[in-house]
């Protein structure tokens, strides 16, 4: 694992941005596994600042999201297809074919979910997934208690999880309270992973995840095993890390 201690978010999503712009120009036509929530909105905008100055070039990208909210589409501003091209998809030239996330309209979970794993295998894998953590150490939806060997599920969340996104909707009970969400083992087949971390409320996932045991009750926990790992945390984030 690699950690990068930046001073602030803003230094913090400039070097996940440079650790994605790599990946692209050395694999144009790369598969990029990519996150929502507030931790990856500066990555993106800086990916954006690039794209527009010419330094960047998606057009052979092509994307897997991690999750997506179970009865939420592109319709709906809360949903996660909404949040990918409203702050990046829709200011870079990646094709639209080329996007893919779960879809949460589709009412048949595990057929939903077989599809979705089929797309990531013919795609040939991730060879770079984006992630963020939770207060709770949930990676994608797996949360606390998740087995580690899961593919492409459907999850309830957890009231903690339900309380930390309300933020997004008007109350805590227009939460959809089912997601599809990339397992855990989806994701560990990535051949890269950056996970980004800011501000003190993810002090203590952060580490528990990456130095504490290696236990499904903390998820993020399990990226101890992968072998190329970057964390990317500011400073308050890395707190309690010695
Ligand atoms: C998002 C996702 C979640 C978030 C996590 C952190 O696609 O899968 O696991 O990465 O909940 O969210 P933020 O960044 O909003 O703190």
């Amino acid at each position: 694992m690699r950690i990068y201690r930046a001073k602030n978010y803003q230094e913090l999503s400039r070097k996940a941005a440079n650790i994605i712009s790599a990946q692209v120009i050395i694999k144009p036509n790369c598969v990029l596994g990519l996150a929502t929530g507030s931790s990856p909105i500066g990555t993106y905008k800086q990916l954006i600042e690039w794209y527009n100055k010419g330094d960047l070039d998606f057009s052979e990208v092509k994307s897997v999201n991690l999750d997506e909210y179970r009865g939420l589409g592109i319709e709906s501003d809360q949903s996660y297809v909404y949040f990918m091209h409203h702050n990046f998809f829709d200011h870079i030239n990646i094709k639209p074919e080329n996007i893919n996330l779960p879809n949460g309209k589709n009412p048949d979970a595990a057929a939903e979910c077989a599809r979705y794993e089929k797309v990531i295998e013919s795609l040939g894998g991730i060879d770079l997934q984006l992630l963020g953590i939770g207060r709770n150490g949930h990676i994608g939806f797996n949360e606390p208690g998740s087995a580690f060997e899961r593919l492409t599920h459907c999850v309830d969340l957890t009231e903690s999880t339900i309380e930390a996104n309300k933020r997004f909707f008007a109350s805590a009970d227009d939460v959809p309270r089912q997601a599809y969400t990339m397992g855990i083992q989806s994701i560990m087949h990535a051949r890269r992973i950056v996970l980004i971390a800011s501000g003190e409320d993810k002090a203590q996932a952060v580490h528990d995840a990456f130095f504490g045991p290696v236990t499904p009750e903390v998820p993020a926990s399990v990226l101890q095993l992968h072998q190329e790992v970057y964390l990317v945390a500011d400073e308050a984030a890395l707190s309690l890390v010695k």
